[in-house]
C-alpha cells in the first residue's frame, strides 16, 4: 500500500455530483464494454438508487448480471462465487455499488478475471501485473475510500487471516462515481461510523511519518469537509450537499492514506473489531480520541492545523493548547455522533484486552505512527478506551 514518498499517484477518474450516476452508460461505452458484472449487497439492491442505476442500463443494449452475496469482511468464498459469475457472463467491466466490502470484492474479482489463479496468490504488495477488469465504483457510504485506494481486504476464513491485496497503480477503480443520491438510505449509525472512519484516514495520514506536502493538502481538505459536514449528514442522509462533501472528503482521505499508510487507531481497531464484533468504523471511533491525545506531543503544529481545519480558533494558542483544542474538537465530534464512551459500554470483557495489546504491539506501526509506541503505551491506550 505504501508508495515511495516522493511519488504521488491517483489513477482514478472521479465524477461527482447529485445524479452523476447517469454517466455510467457513457463511461462503459468509453471502455467499450457491454457485458457488465454488477457487485452489490441485498440491502443496496432494494434501494431506489439501485433501481435508478438499472433503469439507466436498461435503456442501452448492455447485458449485466447482478451479484448480491457480499457480506461485511468478505471472504475468499465470496470472491470465488463472484468470479465464477463474472466469468460465466463474460463480463468486460464491473460496477460496484456499495460500501468498502462490495468495492473490495469487485476489485478481487477483477484481479482474478485477468490474472487467473487464486486470490491468495496476490496477497501483499504488487503481486499481480496484468491490469484487472475496469471497475466503476459507486460508493454508498462516505467512508472507506476504497474507490481510490490501492488495496482490497479479503478474509481467508479457513485460516482466519485477513489478506490485504495491494497495488498502488492497478488496484484503484478506473472510475469513482461520487453521487450523494446513493447515500440517501444509509442508516444514521452507519453514516456516523463510516464517516468517522474517513476522518481517521485523513487524520492518521496527515500526522503520519510518511506524510508529504501533497498528502498534507489533500488530508487537511478532507478533515475540513468531513468535520464540517458529518453532523448534518448524520442528522439527514438525504441532505445531498452534506452527502457530496462527505463523499469528496472520504475519497480525498482514501488518496491520502494510500500514500502514507494509517497509524495506531487502525492498528488497534483491527483487533478490537475482530474480538468484539464491532464494525471497522465504530472500532476506529472508539480509539480516535485516545490515540489523538497520545500522538499530540509528536507533532503539535500539525494538531494546530487539524484544529483550524475543524473550524476551531487557534489564534494565539501555545503548541500544547493547540493539541488540547484539536483533541477537544475530535472528542466533541464523536460525542455529537453518539459514539459510546468506551468498550465496556459495548459489552467487551476486560480480560480480552491483554490479547489486543499483544496483537497491536506486534503489528509494529511505528514506521508510520508519529509517536513511537511501546507495549506499555498500547496497554494504556486500550485500557483508556475500555
Ligand atoms: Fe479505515
Amino acid at each position: 500500500m505504501i508508495l515511495d514518498p516522493s511519488v504521488f499517484h491517483c489513477p482514478t477518474q472521479i465524477h461527482m455530483g447529485a445524479g452523476v450516476y447517469k454517466q455510467l452508460p457513457r463511461l462503459l461505452n468509453e471502455i467499450g464494454a457491454n457485458r457488465i458484472f454488477i457487485g452489490t449487497d441485498k440491502a443496496v439492491e432494494s434501494t431506489d438508487f439501485f433501481s435508478r442505476v438499472r433503469g439507466q442500463l436498461d435503456q442501452t443494449d448492455m447485458e449485466y448480471v447482478i451479484f448480491t452475496d457480499i457480506e461485511p469482511d468478505p471472504s475468499v468464498k465470496t470472491v470465488n462465487a463472484g468470479y465464477k459469475l463474472c466469468q460465466d457472463h463474460g463480463a468486460a467491466a464491473m460496477i460496484a455499488i456499495g460500501g468498502g466490502s462490495t468495492i473490495d470484492v469487485c476489485k478481487a474479482v477483477g484481479i482474478l478475471s485477468t490474472n487467473g489463479g487464486k486470490i491468495s496468490d496476490y496477497a501483499g504488495n504488487h503481486k499481480f501485473s496484468i491490469p484487472p477488469l475496469p471497475l466503476l465504483a459507486v460508493p454508498t457510504t462516505a467512508g472507506t475510500g476504497s474507490e481510490v485506494s490501492g488495496s482490497c481486504v479479503i478474509t481467508d476464513t479457513d485460516n482466519g487471516v485477513k489478506m490485504s491485496i495491494r497495488h498502488l497503480t492497478l488496484n484503484p477503480a478506473r472510475f469513482a462515481i461520487l453521487d450523494p443520491l446513493a447515500l440517501a438510505t444509509l442508516p444514521a449509525h452507519v453514516a456516523a461510523h463510516s464517516g468517522l472512519d474517513a476522518f481517521v484516514h485523513a487524520f492518521e495520514s496527515f500526522v503520519s511519518r510518511r506524510a508529504t506536502l501533497l498528502t498534507d493538502s489533500i488530508n487537511l481538505q478532507a478533515i475540513s469537509l468531513i468535520a464540517g459536514n458529518i453532523r448534518q449528514f448524520y442528522a439527514n442522509r438525504e441532505n445531498t450537499e452534506a452527502g457530496l462533501r462527505m463523499l469528496c472528503g472520504s475519497t480525498l482521505a482514501g488518496i491520502g492514506f494510500t500514500h502514507t499508510g494509517t497509524g495506531n487507531i487502525h492498528c488497534i481497531s483491527r483487533h478490537i473489531g475482530a474480538r468484539f464484533h464491532l464494525s471497522h468504523g465504530l472500532s476506529n471511533a472508539i480509539m480516535l480520541p485516545h490515540v489523538a491525545r497520545f500522538n499530540g506531543v509528536a507533532c503539535p503544529e500539525k494538531y494546530r492545523q487539524v484544529a483550524a481545519a475543524m473550524g476551531e480558533n487557534t489564534w494565539g494558542l501555545s503548541a500544547n493548547e493547540a493539541v488540547d483544542r484539536a483533541v477537544a474538537a475530535i472528542t466533541r465530534m464523536c460525542g455529537d455522533l453518539d459514539i459510546p464512551g468506551g468498550l465496556r459500554q459495548l459489552g467487551a470483557a476486560k480480560e480480552d484486552l491483554v490479547e489486543i495489546v499483544e496483537r497491536s504491539f506486534k503489528e509494529n506501526y511505528n514506521a508510520w505512527n508519529p509517536r513511537h509506541t511501546s507495549r506499555k503505551d498500547f496497554e494504556e491506550l486500550i485500557t483508556a478506551a475500555y
